[in-house]
């Protein structure tokens, strides 16, 4: 045989084998392997169907589906050799199965192309890990549900462009992030529903000349409908896209707590600590406790936009249908399916291990003049125009400033000198506690608000 003879699976066109570059930049088994799995599960079911539409008899589906079953054993026994010149997980299986039972495992690919065969191995393996992320991020948030609802009435300033707002709850302040996240859940089961199309029973992308039996395919392979445009069928990653698309706001939503975590845990905040386990110290500076792990979350943020902006830019010039360029979509897909189970596991550990600097957080909210605007209503529900409420209490914020004082040292006599409506209620006005309790609306930090909001989380 003539040494150079291409033997690839697809060889038979072929007079010369493929240069080195070509094989180099062909080659993905090294990434795609990992759908091991889905392509066998695939294998499987695409056999059954040919053995049902007559194409395939019982003993080479019995032999196909044994072969299948021995290869995924020593893959995951570690037994199964990989081998580069085979490009892909699905040549290197289909490879292995000829050389196991001959004949019937070349019958395999009837009626099948790796078009619709990685379409279809690409939306199980995804469809599996979005039930895994799924329990991560709902462990993540009863974690955090948790954390609100025991310390319900621990107080904290609020901010607004980082300056102290009004006094909130810190149950209240981790809620919100709660409902990010909620929402997050929602855009997560949406990516489910739009990967669990079926395109395998296709072929390269035309259709077949054989009765594949897709709806068969569809039950067999636990899929909820059946892709109606082969063209689309080969060429659709818009559920990739959908996929990482909710990887990048839940790492926006990881990576803001983060950095709202090493804020916190700064001496000059010390509002919380986190456990020694989450932090890391410095290899010259001996008092160091780096928050190394809300750092890295809030990095990793980054490379899950750019796997989102990789296959965007990647499919936005492609034409119909199939084109290699696609299989440059399993890395940024892999990577961020990776990195948020790794986001998301570091913030389980982050915030079940948390601790609350109370006091600290009650004297941040009890200076910087945090209830001014419980102030400034104080003298609108007395009648003074809002606006010109407000102007009196800036003034008695500039006076406080000047005379080193703050709200709380203020005696009734100091406040008449700015309005005559003040009476002695006003004590309990200034207090950040009352003040939360003062709230009235909906979706306020008041406590009944937040336990409605409690309950609610529960349920959804
Ligand atoms: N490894 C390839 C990919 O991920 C499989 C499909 C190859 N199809 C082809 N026509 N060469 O896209």
């Amino acid at each position: 045989m003539d040494s150079n003879k291409n033997t690839k699976l697809w060889g038979g066109r072929f007079a010369n084998s493929s240069s080195t570059i070509t094989e180099k930049l062909s080659v993905s088994v090294h990434y795609d392997s990992r759908m091991y799995k889905q392509d066998i599960r695939g294998s499987k079911a695409h056999a059954k169907m040919l053995n049902k539409i007559g194409i395939l008899n019982e003993k080479e589906l019995e032999d196909i589906t044994k072969g299948l079953s021995e290869i995924e054993n020593e893959i995951e026994s570690g037994a199964f050799v990989f081998s580069s010149a085979l490009e892909d997980i699905h040549m290197n299986i289909e490879s292995k199965l000829t050389e196991k039972i001959g004949d019937a495992g070349r019958k395999l690919h009837t009626g099948r192309s790796r078009n619709d065969q990685v379409a279809v191995d690409t939306r199980m393996y995804l469809r599996d890990e979005i039930l895994e992320i799924s329990k991560l991020l709902n462990n993540f948030v009863d974690i955090l549900v948790d954390l609100a609802e025991n310390n319900l009435d621990t107080l904290m300033p609020g901010y607004t462009h980082l300056q102290v707002a009004q006094p909130v709850r810190f149950s209240h302040h981790i809620l919100a992030y709660c409902w990010k996240l909620n929402r997050d859940k929602k855009r997560l089961e949406a990516v489910k529903e739009s990967t669990n199309f079926l395109p395998l029973g296709v072929g390269a992308m035309s259709g077949v000349n054989y009765p594949n039996d897709r709806e068969f395919l569809k039950k067999e392979l636990e899929f909820d409908e059946i892709i109606l445009n082969s063209m689309d069928a080969v060429s659709d990653r818009d559920y990739i896209l959908d996929f990482l698309y909710f990887g990048s706001v839940l790492g926006t939503h990881l990576s803001r707590f983060c950095e709202e975590l090493i804020l916190w845990s700064t001496s000059e905040f010390n509002f919380i600590r986190l456990d020694d386990s989450v932090t890391t110290g410095s290899s010259i500076m001996p008092q160091k406790r780096n928050p190394d792990l809300a750092e890295l979350i809030r990095g990793k943020s980054g490379r899950l936009n750019g796997n989102l902006f990789s296959l965007l830019t990647l499919l936005k010039g492609l034409p119909m249908t199939y084109n290699r360029d696609m299989q440059e979509d399993k890395e940024p897909l892999f990577d961020s399916i990776d990195t948020i189970k790794l986001s998301l596991e570091g913030m389980i550990e982050m915030l079940s291990s948390i601790t609350l600097n109370k006091d600290i957080m009650k004297k941040a909210v009890y200076s910087n003049f945090s209830t001014a605007t419980d102030l400034a209503d104080y003298l609108a529900k007395k009648g003074v125009p809002f606006r010109k409420s407000h102007e009196i209490v800036g003034s008695i914020v500039k006076f406080c400033e000047e005379t080193k004082t703050n709200f709380f040292s203020l005696v009734r006599e100091d406040l008449l000198k700015f309005s005559d409506v003040f009476e002695n209620d006003i004590v309990d006005i200034l207090s950040p506690e009352n003040s939360t309790e003062r709230k009235e609306s909906i979706g306020s930090t008041a406590k009944a608000e937040v336990l409605r909001q409690i309950k609610v989380l529960k349920n959804s």
